[in-house]
């Protein structure tokens, strides 16, 4: 993948993926986005802070927090998912991820807003990405959504990014997923039937949304490595 610099009719500039017609991000300035590209080329070079997962079928991923530097992954993948998962996904048609999509996507708290990317380490490409998104105005819920591209499906993939995905919510105080799919979408249904008892909301007409409670997860290692730098979890560990 390669990241390059082009003036943006609109004024301003566009950081772009070759290959992609669609522009990455928009900066005012060529340094500004001379440095986004950079930050994305050496975004896409590192390997240091994700997991190495065996799915089932023996193929291997890496997954992690999605970071900012993570657009290059997001408009590569978009082009590898069919026209029938990005509808299942969005519940509309959609033709591509504009700027202000990918910055979305991306550009995330990890707090009420959380990601989990997965990547083929052998491509160097994005391949399934799980989040949640708090809802304002019921704080312990949050809608999640899962995508995983066509080629890896029905490999056990968005099992994990799920498992890994329900971990940092309950972290982060969400006890409710709600989300909103077609009723016929038996995979993600039983994707998250797996994490608790379904309640279905509401139906309009082929799609439901429905709320499931997260089951209790233990602290993740990187939650319990986090405490145990801040001091947090000293008290626990037996006197020497
Ligand atoms: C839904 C989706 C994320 C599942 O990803 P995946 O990696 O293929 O899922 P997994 O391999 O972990 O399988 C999950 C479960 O679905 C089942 N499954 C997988 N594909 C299926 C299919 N086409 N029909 C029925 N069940 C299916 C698996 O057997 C598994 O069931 P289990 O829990 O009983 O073992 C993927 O199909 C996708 O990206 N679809 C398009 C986007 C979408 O629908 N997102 C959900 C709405 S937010």
């Amino acid at each position: 993948m390669r990241c390059y610099v082009e003036p943006s009719p609109a004024g301003g500039y566009f950081v772009r993926l070759r290959g992609e017609a669609a522009p990455l991000s928009r900066h005012d300035t060529e340094d500004e986005a001379e440095a986004a590209a950079a930050a994305y080329e050496r975004g896409l070079a590192r390997t240091d802070t994700a997991e190495h997962v065996v799915l089932a079928d023996g193929s291997e991923v890496r997954l992690r927090p999605v970071r900012a530097e993570d657009k290059p992954l997001f408009a590569r993948a978009w082009s590898r998912l069919s026209g029938e998962s990005v509808y299942r996904r969005f519940l509309q048609p959609r033709h591509g991820l504009s700027v202000g999509e990918l910055a979305f996507f991306t550009e995330i708290d990890h707090v009420d807003h959380e990601a989990i990317g997965a990547i083929d380490p052998a491509a160097g490409e994005g391949v399934g990405v799980a989040r949640y998104i708090r809802d304002r105005e019921r704080p312990h819920a949050a809608e999640a959504a899962v995508v995983v591209i066509d080629d890896w499906q029905g490999r056990g993939l968005a099992g994990k990014l799920l498992r890994r995905l329900t971990a940092r919510a309950t972290e982060n105080g969400v006890r409710v997923f709600s989300a909103h799919l077609l009723a016929s979408n038996d995979a993600m249904l039983s994707l998250l039937g797996r994490l608790g008892e379904i309640t279905v909301t509401r139906r309009n007409g082929p799609t439901i949304e429905v709320d499931v409670d997260l089951p209790v997860e233990l602290p993740t290692l990187e939650h319990t490595l986090r405490a145990a730098a801040s001091g947090e979890v000293r008290h626990r560990l037996p006197p020497p």
